[in-house]
């Protein structure tokens, strides 16, 4: 498994979107693309498109969390988008998480990687315990969640990079761990918790690192994200 930086592509509209991708133009190494919430319910199933007319790979974060039924229909209609990554809430049981994968295969050809968010970055033990009432310890929670996703036949989770070595300890290293929560060692860490550098996360075996406002909100994208590919991935 060949070692990526995806940038997440936080923006508000399309035309923001495109102003930042322009930039890469000239890039040789044309960059791995998360899509979220915001961009998705902004411009619709278009923008999926336009992007991946454009060459990216693209990773839909939708981060779905539904009953199984609704999440296997919801899939199936993502499928016909043709990306390379989507993702479901483990926190939707096991059977949900099987029917996210029914619902993303076709009945021919190839289905994109589906991967599971376990415990967002931005949570704490802490607040597990005192908002959710989660008494187990946040890394425990962690590895049963991703046990769970492994057992659905899901591709790996997401987590942060400071939990990717247990995971795969857990899940085996085939196991796909992708990580937010990454920040240069001289960054701001704004809201995100569990967080480390992108040098430490390939130290630790992150498969992907998802990367964004170091990115996007950096005075030169680009040179952020040739650091963070030099960091990570050469
Ligand atoms: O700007 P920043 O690098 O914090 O962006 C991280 C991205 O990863 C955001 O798009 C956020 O929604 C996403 N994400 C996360 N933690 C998770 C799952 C997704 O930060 N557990």
């Amino acid at each position: 498994m060949q070692r990526d930086v995806i940038i997440a592509c936080d923006f508000k509209s399309a035309e923001d979107t495109f102003r930042f991708l322009d930039l890469f133009r000239n890039e040789p190494r044309k960059p791995f693309l998360k899509i979220g919430m915001e961009l998705f319910y902004a411009e619709g199933p278009e923008i999926v498109r336009e992007i991946k007319r454009r060459g990216h790979r693209i990773f839909l974060d939708l981060k779905l969390h539904d009953i199984p039924n609704t999440v296997k229909k919801a899939m199936a209609v993502l499928s016909r988008l043709d990306v390379d990554m989507c993702n479901v809430h483990a926190a939707g049981t096991v059977e949900m998480m099987k029917a996210a994968l029914e619902g993303l295969t076709p009945a021919a050809g190839t289905r994109p990687l589906l991967i599971a968010v376990t415990q967002l970055t931005s949570t704490s033990d802490e607040r597990m315990q005192r908002e959710l009432l989660i008494d187990a310890p946040i890394n425990d929670v962690i590895v049963k969640y991703a046990q769970n996703a492994r057992e659905a036949g899901l591709d790996g989770v997401v987590c942060s990079p400071l939990e990717a070595g247990m995971v795969h300890e857990a899940c085996g290293r085939e196991f796909l761990t992708v990580t937010p929560g990454v920040r240069f060692a001289d960054g701001d860490v704004a809201d995100q918790v569990r967080v480390t550098t992108p040098a430490r996360a390939r130290e630790i075996g992150s498969d992907y690192i998802v990367v964004g406002r170091p990115i996007t909100a950096a005075d030169d994208p680009v040179a952020a994200y040739r650091r963070c590919v030099a960091e990570f991935c050469d």
